[in-house]
């Protein structure tokens, strides 16, 4: 898949995840802008450049604020004149029980909300007009696979309500999207995908080794990043992606429309 031309924006591409989609893009030519609320993004973007020798933009921004969200996508388009993909990718994660007091529980609304959910909503608003301009374009936004019910076999974590209320939520803003932007030739689909070997997950276990039943099965990053450029080259628009450890991380067939976003077994 060539995306020479295409620009492309990676919320939390700092590491994990983020750093592998915004790698996979700039190795098809891509122009990327990969933005992080951590200083260490400008090297990170830096290091992606020149492995591939394609342009890629470090910014330090918030996705939570509205003023960096904006500031990300005036420079991008500044910089590169349009925007082809988005991929929303930040996220944060925490326990929060559900017998947590008031206080801790509004606070940790904020603190998951404001960016897996409004920062995603934020830059994603931002981003549309350019996307329109285009007028071919995708938006990915990255869930998780207790989002897909037919197939998580009722894995939501109970001591982390708001992080899997917040992936949930997102299952709103794609459906929605992906029906209103086909008229602008933009595609809008789900991520979900099982434990894969990212900074996020290592902070599940002290050591941050990650035991051995998991070791030999958990998902690599790079596998996800090489399923989202099989996304959008499959074309399709308006589904939710699963990908479960121990199984091989491909694209399913088109699921029926019912299912789309709930997925299928
Ligand atoms: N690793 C997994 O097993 C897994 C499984 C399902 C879904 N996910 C989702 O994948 C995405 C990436 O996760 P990861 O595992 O790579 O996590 P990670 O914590 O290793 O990386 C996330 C990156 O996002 C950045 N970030 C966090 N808040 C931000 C903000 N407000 N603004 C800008 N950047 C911000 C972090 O600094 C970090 O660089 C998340 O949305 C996560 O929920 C991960």
């Amino acid at each position: 898949m060539s995306l020479n031309g295409k620009v492309a924006i990676v919320s939390g591409a700092a590491q994990g995840l983020g750093e592998a989609f915004a790698r996979a893009l700039s190795q098809q030519g891509a122009k990327v802008v990969a933005f992080d609320v951590q200083d260490k993004i400008t090297d990170v973007a830096a290091k992606i450049e020149a492995e591939t020798g394609n342009t890629v933009l470090g910014l330090v921004a918030d996705v939570s604020k509205r003023k960096d969200v904006e500031r990300v996508v005036v420079e991008t388009v500044d910089t590169f004149g349009g925007l082809n993909i988005l991929v929303n990718n930040a996220g944060t994660w925490k326990e929060t029980p559900v017998d947590s007091s008031w206080e801790q529980a509004l606070e940790d609304w904020d603190f998951i909300m404001d960016t897996n959910f409004k920062g995603l909503l934020m830059l994603s608003r931002a981003c549309t007009p350019h996307l329109q301009a285009t007028g071919d374009g995708d938006i990915i936004n990255i869930s998780t696979y207790y989002v897909l019910p037919a197939k998580s076999d009722g894995t939501n974590q109970p001591n982390t309500d708001l992080y899997n209320a917040s992936k949930w939520a997102l299952n709103g803003l794609t459906d929605a999207w992906s029906k209103y932007l086909a008229k602008d030739n933009i595609r809008v689909n789900g991520m979900c995908m099982g434990a894969t070997d990212t900074p996020m997950l290592r902070g599940l276990w002290e050591d941050g080794e990650i035991p051995p039943e998991l070791k030999d099965v958990v998902i690599q990053p790079e596998q996800i990043a090489q399923q989202m450029l099989d996304l959008m080259a499959d074309g399709r628009t308006g589904e939710n992606i699963g990908a479960w450890v121990g199984e091989p991380v491909v694209i399913p067939p088109r699921a029926p429309d019912n299912l789309r976003i709930a997925g299928v077994r």
